[in-house]
């Protein structure tokens, strides 16, 4: 016997909810078991085109759905969960709105309802994303399995033991992406003024990039090893390698991921209005 499809209703119809969605319908799921709501009628537009359903009524989306993903900025998150006075405690709701908390989500809609919080992260939108989910204890397997699904659909996903490791997850993988441009924009500086076409500098930084995260994730050896591998005495990328550990660079990025890990649990009290 086949496993049901399961009918999965996005709030908001913004950059995350089409990525997902995009991921969802290439990997197969149909189109009629996707429903889209957002207020903005040129929102829903290119999913009206795909064969999903578009509301601009959220209740009415989400009525008989099996998954209510909750795709708006944090910021409104309070005030749209609050006017979902048709959903139900069984149906998930899975939210991937950074910083709201699982106390928060169930104290706007039931304290018996099913979620999972996500923390998905920019390169989502390509279809590499690394998301970390957590479950609270309402959910049940087929809700995790749906909510694994869902994300698997936009790149990697991984479940975390507890909801306070969000707040590092976000520290690392959320605001990850950022860590790496910066440090992509001082090489493609550095190349120029060492003399190279910024097109050209650009093009080198960028291939290296790729090519070490994908070694980086591809290979049996831990990054430590893989940059020891290409790291000769007395060589170019030794003296360089110098360089940034004499300016504790390690140090400097450990205390960027410590401020990020502060301050995605700051944004967590701010946004989850009031409730701890
Ligand atoms: N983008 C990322 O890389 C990323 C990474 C991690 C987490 N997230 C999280 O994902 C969530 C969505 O981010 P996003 O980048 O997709 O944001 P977005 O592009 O701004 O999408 C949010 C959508 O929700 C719509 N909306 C506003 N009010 C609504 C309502 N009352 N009912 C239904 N829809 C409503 C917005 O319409 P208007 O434009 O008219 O306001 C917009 O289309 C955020 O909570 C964010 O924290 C995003």
């Amino acid at each position: 016997m086949s496993t049901p499809v399961p009918t999965l209703t996005f709030i908001g119809a913004g950059n995350m909810a089409g990525s997902l969605i995009h991921g969802l319908l290439r990997d197969g799921h149909p189109a009629d078991h996707l429903r889209v709501a957002d207020p903005i009628a040129a929102q829903l537009e290119p999913f009206g085109a795909q064969g999903v359903a578009t509301f601009a009524d959220n209740n009415a989306a989400i009525e008989g759905a099996d998954v209510i993903v909750l795709a708006v900025k944090p910021q409104i998150a309070q005030t749209v969960v609050s006017a979902l006075t048709d959903l139900s405690p069984q149906q998930l709701l899975l939210s991937i709105a950074a910083g709201i908390n699982l106390a928060s989500l169930s104290a706007w809609s039931s304290a018996s309802q099913a979620i999972v919080r996500c923390m998905p992260n920019t390169p989502a939108l390509l279809g590499v994303g690394m998301s970390a989910l957590y479950a609270n204890t309402h959910c049940t397997a087929d809700h995790r399995t749906s909510a694994e699904q869902i994300l698997n659909a936009a790149g990697d996903t991984l479940w975390v033991p507890d909801e306070g490791a969000l707040d590092a997850v976000t520290a690392v993988s959320g605001s990850g992406p950022a860590y790496f441009f910066l440090l992509m924009e001082a090489m493609i500086q550095a190349g120029v003024d060492l003399g190279l076409d910024r097109a050209i500098a650009t093009r080198l930084t960028l291939q290296t990039a790729y090519g070490s995260a994908l070694m980086a994730r591809d290979s049996s050896d831990d990054p430590a090893q893989l940059r020891q591998n290409v790291t000769s005495p007395g060589g170019t990328t030794a003296a360089a390698l110098q360089v940034m550990l004499d300016n504790n660079l390690p140090a400097t990025i450990s205390a960027a991921l410590h401020a990020a890990n502060s301050r995605a649990a700051e944004l967590a009290e701010e946004f989850g209005g009031g409730v701890a």
